[in-house]
């Protein structure tokens, strides 16, 4: 099979999806992540790809052993992989750290820091191994940035995966293989609860962030586009409200 494949992780609904029927758009072969097979089938229905040029994993990656399974069966099926879409990621809502239990601070750093860097890690071998480069683009957040008052434990997973990024770009960045981050602002989907103080019209669409992920795979092989900041055009918190 010679045509591009690309696994991307939380490809069942928002962001992920969205980067999915892009890259499928784009006649990229898709091996589509998550714990739901349901919503994974949506999405591969959407894409239009066959089976053979698709794949559903249904696979934990909070779990140790994930991303190391959903490798090999991208393997198993694809024989290559050229692109990873580092995408799913979790927050409770926005939550005082005090309040915070001691399972969702693992399953923060489980799913927003570990699972991305395992994933990476186990691809860059197999990238170098097959030597024809491929591009790893990690989702972060705004978050990272902004340091917001109860969201510390998200916006330290993400800070990680922001430095994860830039320091495996300085490693791998000879064998062709292109990192970035995306690190959007607010983006109107499920993991943002309905909240009166949000004017979700205002919020990004995923096929924004969608088109950001194109951005990094289109850009001239001599250059990586390392880290690319989205921000809603309009403000969508409503001053005043408190959220
Ligand atoms: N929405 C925002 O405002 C916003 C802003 C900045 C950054 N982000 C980041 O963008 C990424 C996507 O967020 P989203 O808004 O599209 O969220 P979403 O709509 O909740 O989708 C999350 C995806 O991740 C999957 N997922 C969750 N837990 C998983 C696990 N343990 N193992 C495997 N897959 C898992 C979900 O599927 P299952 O539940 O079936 O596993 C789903 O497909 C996240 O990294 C998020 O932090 C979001």
């Amino acid at each position: 099979m010679s045509e591009r494949v690309a696994i991307v992780t939380g490809a069942g609904r928002g962001i992920g999806r969205a980067i999915a029927l892009e890259l499928a758009r784009r006649a990229i072969s898709l091996c589509l992540a998550a714990r739901t097979a349901e919503e994974l089938e949506q999405t591969r229905s959407l894409s239009g790809l066959t089976p053979q040029r698709s794949l559903v994993v249904a696979v934990d990656l909070t779990r140790a052993e994930g991303p190391q399974e959903l490798v090999e069966a991208a393997m198993n099926h694809f024989q290559r992989i050229d692109v990873v879409i580092n995408n799913a990621g979790w927050a409770p809502g926005r939550k005082l750290l005090v309040d915070c239990s001691e399972a969702e601070l693992d399953r923060m750093v489980a799913l927003n820091l570990r699972a991305p860097i395992a994933l990476t890690r186990i691809v860059a071998r197999e990238m170098i191994r097959l030597g024809r480069g491929g591009a790893i683009v990690n989702i972060a957040s705004t978050a990272a940035r902004k340091v917001p008052a109860k969201e510390a434990i998200y916006a330290a997973t993400k800070a990680g995966l922001i430095a994860f990024t830039r320091a495996s770009f300085a490693e791998l960045r000879s064998y062709g293989i292109r990192l970035a981050v995306v690190v959007p602002g607010l983006v109107d989907t499920s993991l943002i609860p309905p909240n009166r103080a949000l004017d979700r019209s205002r919020m990004l669409a995923p096929q924004s962030v969608a088109a950001a992920v194109m951005h990094v795979l289109d850009a001239p092989q001599s250059a990586c586009p390392l880290e690319i900041t989205l921000e809603p055009q309009y403000e969508p918190v409503r001053s005043g409200v408190s959220r």
